[in-house]
């Protein structure tokens, strides 16, 4: 029986899109429609982007001239995307500081960690930006298929989130292609024992990461109570269920002949992008 490879599509287009909304967003404490869980979910995300998304163009970028035309032209488009959300996340990351939130010992344990993860091999590197690109990829896909998403954000902050999810779709597999290039002399066995063990190991600290934010964002809004914490795994696991949703996806990693586009979903990219163009 021959088995159907699933690759990149031919025909995928990385376009980089101009945003330049930061800076005029609201910068309500709880943004999220006055909801604290919302908001600290997604301001710990936002607080590591700026410094994960270098990291990940510089694990990528490397390794631009060892791969075929249309990979490295989807590299550059990559690194245009990252390094626009960059600027975005760190326009957004000031509003949250003006709503009074320090988030100083959040950037330091981002700038360790990654400080560490600068030491490993190369490879090593692309396959932790493999891992994060995948979680970023499949958030974005829970995120956007949700009727409404964040509906509680003023429409600034929907728009930033809506636009950095549909990029982080359209250009999921360009880490992944990517490495795949880089290992094409290791043998099939080793490279999946390395992106799933890599994948296991960047998940816990992805995580840990995430909950240590979100307790620095309670502390300072006096609320890390057990109560909070209750309603965060309801936030996660119940509605709208974030850590729900992207259960399956997240597994579907450690299945071997893996892409990121079995699953397409320019389907559903197309219609945010529709629908953001309406709203302008
Ligand atoms: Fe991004
Ligand atoms: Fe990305």
């Amino acid at each position: 029986m021959t088995r159907t490879i699933v690759a990149t599509p031919q025909d995928l287009t990385i376009t980089p899109r101009p945003l330049g909304i930061g800076k005029h967003a609201n910068a309500a404490r709880w943004w999220h429609g006055g909801d604290p869980i919302a908001t600290t979910w997604f301001n710990a995300l936002s607080a590591t982007f700026p410094q994960g998304e270098t990291f990940f163009i510089e694990a990528v970028r490397r390794y631009r001239d060892d791969v075929g035309p249309a990979l490295k032209e989807q590299i550059a488009a990559f690194v245009q995307q990252e390094a626009m959300h960059t600027r975005e996340h760190v326009a957004f990351n000031k509003l949250i500081k003006q709503a009074g939130y320090d988030t100083s010992a959040m950037d330091e344990y981002t700038r360790k960690r990654l400080d560490i993860a600068r030491k490993r091999h190369p490879i090593g590197q692309l396959a932790m930006t493999v891992a994060l690109e995948h979680f970023t990829a499949i958030m974005a896909h829970a995120l956007l298929v949700d009727r409404d998403p964040l509906p509680g954000a003023p429409d600034d902050v929907r728009k930033l989130w809506h636009w950095h999810a549909i990029e982080e779709i359209e250009h999921k597999s360009v880490a992944y292609d990517t490495y795949l290039a880089a290992t094409k002399n290791i043998s099939g066995l080793y490279r999946y024992y390395i992106r799933c063990k890599v994948m296991f190991l960047v998940s816990l600290l992805f995580w840990r990461a995430n909950i240590r934010h979100m307790a620095d964002f309670f502390r300072q809004d006096g609320i890390n109570t057990p109560r909070t914490w209750w309603r965060v795994a309801k936030y996660l696991f119940g509605t709208p269920g974030m850590a729900r949703k992207i259960f399956v996806p997240y597994m579907s990693f450690y299945v071997p002949g893996f892409h990121p586009w079995k699953h397409d979903d320019r389907a559903l990219i197309a219609r945010i992008e529709r629908e953001l163009q309406k709203s302008e």
